[in-house]
């Protein structure tokens, strides 16, 4: 395994997901009846931001400070992203030695995972199942998240989770599917997990992320996805800079099969502010479509 999330914890990336997660989770919670929660990428849960300043070998600049770290002091934020830095700000606060309020006042030290944020706003009656292939991993989530209530850990493939564990009893979904993009064929799996879970359970909220390096291999995606007779289907993207950018990584995109109900239209209201405060290069922003319409 070459892909390390927490060189990558806090940045752009995780920023816009974790944002819209906190929102699609809140979108669920709207009714009473519990939902599964799937993260079939789940990762270790928990970053020391610290860690991101050391390779391997060589030291290397950290992301999260042009992600995270561009929110942290910012005034006046929407309601939306507000939420999500509050929960950022009491995971660090919780993870970080007594009396260092201070010091996280300036910069985060640490920051959460997919799984730790849907752990903080999960209800008794919603569940958890996270899904992490690689030991080391999911061995550092077990040691996180281990003794959550209703929270199961498994080391699998997070692919094969989405035939193994759907439909889930509750009949209610949020599916978060994160891949690392290692595997030159990632797309094409992912497109092929959607395949089976859908045949499965076609009323699942799935979340895709996705990266935007290159516009058209995104494009190759989202024609694979529309073969799939897909349920209501809308687009978030945030470019932090334009096409001709030399940055490689040049935004990023959630996929989201069946939103809650007004999703689209809440997020309008935050997601411009956010492009403005990620902006990296020029001619970035945000945009949003319906793949398949509702
Ligand atoms: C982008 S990170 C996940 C970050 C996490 N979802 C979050 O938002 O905090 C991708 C994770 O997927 C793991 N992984 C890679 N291939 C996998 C597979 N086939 N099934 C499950 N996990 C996998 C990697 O070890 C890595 O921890």
């Amino acid at each position: 395994m070459n892909y390390r999330h927490h060189f990558h914890a806090g940045n752009f990336a995780d920023v816009l997901k974790h944002a819209l997660l906190v929102q699609l989770v809140r979108g669920l919670q709207r009714k009473d009846k519990g939902f599964l929660y799937l993260d079939t990428h789940a990762g270790r849960g928990a970053y020391d931001l610290a860690a991101a300043a050391f390779g391997d070998t060589l030291t290397r600049r950290p992301e999260w400070p042009e992600g995270i770290g561009r929110l942290w002091s910012l005034p006046d934020l929407p309601p939306a992203l507000t939420e999500y830095v509050d929960m950022v700000r009491a995971f660090d606060r919780t993870l970080g030695p007594a009396g260092t309020e201070s010091v996280t006042s300036i910069a985060p030290q640490f920051y959460p995972g997919s799984p730790n944020l849907v752990r903080a706003l999960a209800r008794p009656q919603d569940r958890l199942a996270l899904c992490e292939k690689h030991p080391e991993e999911c061995a550092a989530l077990r040691t996180e998240l281990g003794g959550a209530a209703r929270t199961g850990i498994h080391e699998m493939d997070g692919y094969a989770a989405l035939r193994s564990m759907l439909p889930p009893p509750e009949k209610r979904a949020l599916v978060l599917i994160d891949p690392a993009f290692e595997a030159q064929d990632e797309f094409a799996q992912i497109a092929g997990g959607l395949r089976e879970a859908l045949r499965r359970f076609s009323s699942g909220v799935y979340a895709i992320w996705y990266p935007l390096t290159e516009r058209a291999r995104v494009d190759a995606f989202f024609d694979e996805l529309r073969i799939l007779s897909l349920p209501p289907t809308l687009v978030v993207e945030l470019s932090i800079a334009g096409e001709n950018s030399s940055l490689k990584l040049k935004g990023c995109g959630l996929v989201v099969l069946n939103p809650p109900w007004q999703f689209d239209g809440a997020t309008q209201a935050w997601l411009p502010v956010l492009a403005r405060a990620l902006a990296q290069d020029a001619g970035g922003g945000v945009s949003q479509r319906w793949l398949v319409p509702e």
